[in-house]
């Protein structure tokens, strides 16, 4: 979400006549955008801001903003703690940012524009507080130009007890489903193979418009129809909302990714109560057994919290327990981090103690690697079909100008594939032979066209 805030606000400057440039010496405008989801991503905003106090001072006409959920969250705090900075932007003020540079340029000052608290006003109002930002794309700020993110909805109203999004991106709202049709026509107009949904509970998505009602399944079903879209994946879901509906159309629909991010976030009822998920471990393992049903070899991937409020030796074994049944492709692991403001902030104590925290973190990381491992050795000796994305790290170091460079790709599960290539492949998808695989990643060769015939295709 906040790689797509910075391509939407880029773009927004370029039409202002502004460049990006790597150098905040060269910089005119300085922007930081910013996460608040733990607490060590708000330590790096403030200590790469104050690494600008020198610069600040130095060259006082340039100016220096921060923008996304921090600047939602910490507000005037930012002054105190950074008083060089001249602009703070929620993520649902970002339109705003070409004015407010101009306003700091000509003024001087220190401007604030932020939403509404979730209880400071009507409902009405809040929502309207919070402005999706969706104007304008900037292919060259994407990750690739054939790879893009298209905002379904911003905003979250599940108020699990330990996170702070409910409150720094407002109440859930779906963007209409006419305008998200118009933009993916757009991103395939401008070189688009793969777009991938972004929403904080992306499946429980619906839109109303007097009598007419969109569900999520529904839009899946409208984007599959833009031309040039080769690829639809979307991020991140919510257990609960992982209706058969959904499932049926991931199903039906070619272009869509059998690949679910669906957080458990803990194994533990008790846990999963105190962090108010909104489902049991019954829930859960009901919902992986309807993906079985409807997409065998769907792949699923979860994040978990580890060392959340009260957690026991004996909650955390159960998590343990449910991962290794549920076999995820990967999971993302994160030690809890108290957020200011948050029902578990106010309401339950932090006890678990930091060591505890990351010996559970890495306990539960070499349970999971050791299943991804696994789960990608399925592959060995099967051709996947993958979409190239570039050249991969190792590449760029070590061979700067050869026509073979090791490339890297996607497969439509979202398993890394890293092969050797031409640099042409880029943006194609293409056959993938896999010799090995790493928990990580899948090595394979490029299937040539005589080796093609003999081969399989495999639906993943
Ligand atoms: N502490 C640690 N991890 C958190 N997440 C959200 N809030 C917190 C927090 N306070 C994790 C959840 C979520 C992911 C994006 O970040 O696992 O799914
Ligand atoms: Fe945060 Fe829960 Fe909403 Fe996800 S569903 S953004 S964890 S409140």
């Amino acid at each position: 979400m906040n790689m797509l805030d910075s391509e939407m606000v880029v773009a927004s400057l370029r039409g202002e006549g502004y460049g990006v440039t790597d150098s905040p010496e060269d910089a005119d405008t300085i922007l930081f955008n910013t996460c608040s989801i733990r607490e060590q991503a708000e330590n790096k905003t403030y200590s790469a801001l104050g690494r600008m106090r020198q610069l600040k001072q130095d060259h006082p006409q340039k100016v220096i903003g921060v923008m996304g959920c921090m600047a939602q969250k910490d507000q005037g705090l930012i002054f105190k703690r950074a008083p060089f900075v001249d602009i703070v932007v929620g993520p649902g003020q970002l339109q705003q940012i070409p004015d407010l540079i101009r306003t700091a340029q000509s003024q001087g000052g220190q401007h604030t524009a932020v939403s509404l608290g979730r209880t400071d006003g009507k409902v009405e109002q809040v929502k309207r507080s919070h402005e999706t930002f969706d104007p304008l794309r900037d292919p060259e700020m994407r990750p690739t130009p054939f790879q893009a993110f298209l905002r379904i909805q911003i905003g979250c109203d599940k108020f699990c007890t330990y996170c702070v999004v409910p409150m720094t991106r407002g109440p859930e709202q779906g963007r209409p489903p006419q305008q998200i049709f118009e933009e993916a026509k757009i991103l395939a107009d401008q070189g688009a193979k793969e777009i991938t949904l972004l929403g904080q509970t992306v499946n429980s998505y619906r839109f109303r418009d007097g009598e007419t009602h969109t569900s999520f399944a529904e839009l899946l079903h409208l984007l599959h129809e833009v031309d040039g879209i080769e690829r639809i994946k979307f991020v991140t879901n919510y257990p609960k909302d992982m209706t058969v509906e959904v499932l049926q159309a991931v199903r039906d629909l070619p272009k869509v990714s059998p690949y679910l991010h669906v957080p458990l976030q803990s194994g533990s009822d008790s846990v999963l109560k105190r962090m108010k998920r909104g489902y049991t471990v019954g829930d859960y393992r009901e919902m992986m057994q309807r993906i079985h049903e409807h997409l065998p070899g769907a792949a699923i991937s979860s994040d978990f919290i580890v060392g959340f409020c009260g957690e026991t030796e004996e909650e955390f074994q159960e998590t343990i327990k449910l991962t290794k049944e549920c076999r995820f492709k990967n999971s993302f692991i994160f030690k809890y981090s108290e957020r200011t403001g948050t029902k578990s902030q106010k309401l339950m104590a932090d006890d678990v103690p930091y060591p505890t925290k990351q010996r559970r973190n890495n306990e539960l990381l070499a349970v999971q690697n050791q299943i991804s491992l696994e789960d990608n050795q399925q592959f060995v000796g099967a051709p996947i079909e993958v979409l190239v994305e570039g050249r991969s790290k190792k590449s760029v170091k070590d061979n700067e100008s050869g026509e073979i460079v090791q490339l890297t790709g996607r497969t439509h599960c979202d398993r890394i594939v890293v092969f050797q290539g031409n640099q042409r492949l880029v943006g194609q998808i293409i056959p993938i032979g896999i010799y090995e695989a790493t928990a990580f990643t899948l090595l394979g060769t490029v299937v040539t066209s005589e080796s093609r015939p003999q081969v399989v295709q495999l639906s993943l």
